[in-house]
């Protein structure tokens, strides 16, 4: 398992108006975590898209598990998706009649795991777990999505701009929360952000530029 990557993806290329990449390759492995930046438009919840089963690209192929995912049947896909992937959208899927509590539940009882509560501290929402999600923050709110997605305890968490409307320090806390989870549960994290500072807190920090990926070179 250590040796095989968690993504593997090879010469893949997505155009829409523009091309967006091309002949792109791109690996991730278990315990790693990565930042994609770029300029808006340039393409970056594409390849996450891409690189999470949901968008297949004009050619390449992208490898997950060793499973050659879009030449899998959809069901496939989905069983997939469903257990062992964690995809953090920007606008969040919560119920908003039904509490944070129960938000996180659901989850869980889909995926057959348990409510973990070090992790609800860890995102500083352990205190409202009994609110209505329609009456908590915005940021709450983005912390709980986040909450309930890694409570599926998935293999590789997909996150697109998980602190976009966060102050520093629930950025902070919320990376925090997410290198803690892929050190304890062997995942991996591919995270695009346009803050430098929550970039440099994962181990590799691409560019998407000129329709590659570059990796930033720290001084
Ligand atoms: N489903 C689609 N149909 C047509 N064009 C699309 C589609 N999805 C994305 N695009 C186009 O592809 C380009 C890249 O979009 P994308 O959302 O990947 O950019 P981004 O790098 O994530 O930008 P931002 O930083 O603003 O979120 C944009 O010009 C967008 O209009
Ligand atoms: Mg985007």
């Amino acid at each position: 398992m250590k040796n095989r990557p968690l993504i593997e993806a090879n010469g893949i290329s997505k155009k829409y108006d523009y091309q967006l990449f091309e002949n792109l390759d791109f690996k991730l492995w278990e315990g790693q975590s990565v930042a994609v930046m770029g300029r808006s438009g340039s393409g970056k919840s594409t390849l996450l898209h891409i690189l999470s089963s949901l968008l297949k690209p004009d050619s390449g192929n992208v490898k997950l598990f060793g499973y050659d995912i879009y030449s899998l049947k959809d069901d496939d896909i989905e069983i997939i998706r469903r257990l062992k992937l964690g995809i953090i959208f920007q606008s969040h899927y919560l119920f908003k009649g039904m509490t944070v509590l129960e938000n996180i539940e659901a989850a869980t009882l889909l995926a057959g795991t348990k409510v973990d509560y070090e992790l609800l501290q860890m995102l500083e929402i352990d205190h409202i777990v009994n609110k209505r999600v329609g009456d908590i923050s915005g940021g709450q709110q983005q912390r709980v999505s986040i909450a309930r997605v890694l409570s599926k305890k998935p293999k590789i968490i997909y996150a697109d701009e998980p602190t976009g409307n966060l102050d520093r320090e629930t950025a902070n806390l919320v990376m925090d929360a997410l290198g803690s989870y892929i050190k304890k549960n062997g995942a991996a994290l591919f995270v695009v952000t346009h803050d430098n500072e929550i970039a440099q807190k994962t181990e590799k920090v691409y560019h998407l530029e000129d329709r590659r990926l570059i990796t930033q070179n720290l001084h």
